[in-house]
């Protein structure tokens, strides 16, 4: 009995230590924290419960049988625990272990925490850090993957589903973060791609380095394919913990409320004169966001990418809500292929989480061009209007200035079940700016109509007079009519025809 256990704390030791000493000092000089170092600055202290500290890999190919081959817990670490108090499922591959390379044994541990998350209902939270497929284990470890990617669709909506890569991440590896509603990178040390630059020379002739391929740069602003990236595996924890405070725990938990300092009837005197009398000068509507939400807090979601949109998180009275708002800083604002995109997919989150929407529209419409038509801006604009559209969660909107044409509809119009549609004083609610709309019914011909378009649809009235917006407001009370609204709209309950799934344009 004494010998069990003796030998029940060794393997405890030897998997504390993962991959020894001088991988997990290589780990450490690579800037990179080990799988364990990094859950313990997510978690709570002393809140982590650790499963399967003892499942080993079953692989006896190439030498894999003999016992210094052998790691307890593998290459993965896995359990559950707390942040702020709340309950998170995680998983963090050890790179010092095999590289962090996926076997049997690793995907099995994380299949074994995505039930459990699916079955409580509470986040899963992956750290991403591994060479890919174990290639000793061959078709085991793809079948691993594959085991993942399901879960990964069956948790879709239901529970929150977080990646931060931090450290490699290539191959069939990529698209279980790809599946998840959030990824984040660490700047420097992690890469996400298909085939890395040397399959990519062999193949397509082009040099490239890993950092241009895949690094967080290139997924933060061209690809779109990471939400945030952070400075270190510390900044990155601890923006992660910031984030998870936001979320609810599943699909039937509802939105979390903080305690909140910041009065729900606050005015914020200086939005009466934020909208430029001109109506082509540009402001930043970020600007707007950040005067409206509590303690100017808002923790934005794909910053560097598709800019014509802002998307984000924040609280309204202690309140999540989500954001997207038209930014007139860069492209006018204009709806573009990748701004749909971004906007359908954040706005859908939010619709499963029980999230509320608010939205500031300030758009000139479409953009137009070959380079979108060609790109299929007519599908995925769609998705944003299959988007909003769908939503149940409570919906408020606030028109500051444009919302032209189809582009106007799509924005969480009244139409499209808006609870609350607001206009300020400056807003145009038209088919198109009163210069183009001459243009196309004079033809050309001298005349004075353009002051008289503005005067009859360049300002909220028709829309007001018809009901599509609820109340023309004094900007400076914004906040207070949301707050407000929020609290009434909390016991909305609203559904949608039962299908099977509805067919989104992909
Ligand atoms: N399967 C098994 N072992 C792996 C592995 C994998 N997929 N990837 C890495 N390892 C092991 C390495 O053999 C090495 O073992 P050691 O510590 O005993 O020497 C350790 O992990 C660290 O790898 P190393 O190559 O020294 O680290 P690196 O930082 O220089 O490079 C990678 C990291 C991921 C770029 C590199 O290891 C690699 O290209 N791995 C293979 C990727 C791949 O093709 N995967 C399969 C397809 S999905």
């Amino acid at each position: 009995r004494c010998s069990v256990r003796t030998r029940i704390e060794e393997k405890r030791r030897a998997a504390l230590l993962g991959g020894g000493q001088s991988r997990i000092d290589a780990q450490h000089r690579r800037g990179k924290l080990t799988a364990r170092e990094r859950i313990l600055l997510l978690l709570d202290p002393d809140s982590f419960d650790e499963y399967d500290m003892f499942v080993e890999h079953r692989c006896s190919d190439f030498g894999m049988d003999s016992s210094k081959n052998k790691y307890p817990g593998d290459s993965v670490v896995t359990g559950r625990g707390r942040i702020n108090g709340r309950l998170a499922y995680v998983f963090s591959q050890d790179f010092t272990v095999f590289g962090g390379s996926l076997s049997g044994a690793h995907a099995q541990k994380i299949c074994k925490v995505m039930d459990q998350a699916a079955m409580v209902g509470a986040p899963v939270i992956g750290l991403n850090d591994s060479g890919g497929a174990r290639i000793q284990e061959g078709v085991e470890s793809l079948a691993g993957y594959a085991d993942i990617f399901l879960r990964n669709v069956l948790c879709s909506g239901l529970v929150p589903q977080i990646s931060l890569i931090m450290g490699p991440c290539a191959g069939g590896a990529v698209y279980s973060p790809a599946l998840t509603d959030f990824t984040f990178m660490v700047k420097d040390t992690s890469y996400l791609f298909i085939t890395g630059p040397d399959v990519v020379k062999s193949v397509t002739n082009e040099d490239v380095t890993q950092e241009q391929l895949g690094g967080a740069k290139t997924h933060t602003a061209v690809s779109g394919v990471a939400h945030r990236a952070f400075e270190n595996d510390v900044d990155a924890l601890l923006n992660l913990r910031e984030f998870f405070n936001y979320l609810p725990l599943s699909n039937r938990d509802p939105a979390p409320i903080c305690e909140c300092h910041d009065p729900s009837d606050r005015l914020v005197p200086e939005l009466d004169t934020i909208v430029p009398i001109e109506s082509t000068r540009a402001y930043d509507m970020l600007d707007i966001i950040h005067s409206i939400v509590d303690e100017r807090e808002f923790f934005e979601i794909m910053p560097s990418y598709a800019r014509n949109i802002v998307v984000g998180f924040a609280r309204m009275n202690g309140r999540t809500v989500g954001i997207v708002g038209n930014q007139p800083k860069v492209a006018s604002g204009c709806l573009d292929i990748n701004s749909s995109v971004k906007g359908a997919r954040f706005v859908r989150f939010c619709d499963a989480f029980n999230i509320p929407l608010i939205t500031f529209v300030d758009v000139p419409g479409f953009l137009p061009g070959t380079a979108q038509e060609y790109g299929g801006i007519i599908r995925h604009g769609a998705k944003l209007l299959f988007a909003f559209a769908e939503a149940t969660v409570p919906k408020i909107t606030v028109i500051t200035r444009k919302a032209y044409g189809g582009a106007y509809d799509v924005m969480s119009s009244k139409h499209l079940r808006g609870d609350a549609n607001y206009a300020w004083p400056t807003a145009e609610v038209a088919v198109m700016g009163a210069k183009g709309a001459v243009q196309i019914i004079f033809r050309g011909k001298e005349t004075d109509a353009e002051a008289e378009y503005v005067d009859k649809f360049a300002n909220p009235f028709p829309a007001a007079m018809r009901g599509f917006v609820d109340d023309i407001i004094q900007p400076s009370t914004t906040r207070r009519h949301i707050c407000h609204d929020l609290d009434v709209l909390a016991s909305k309950t609203q559904s949608n025809p039962w299908k099977k799934h509805a067919n989104i344009p992909l």
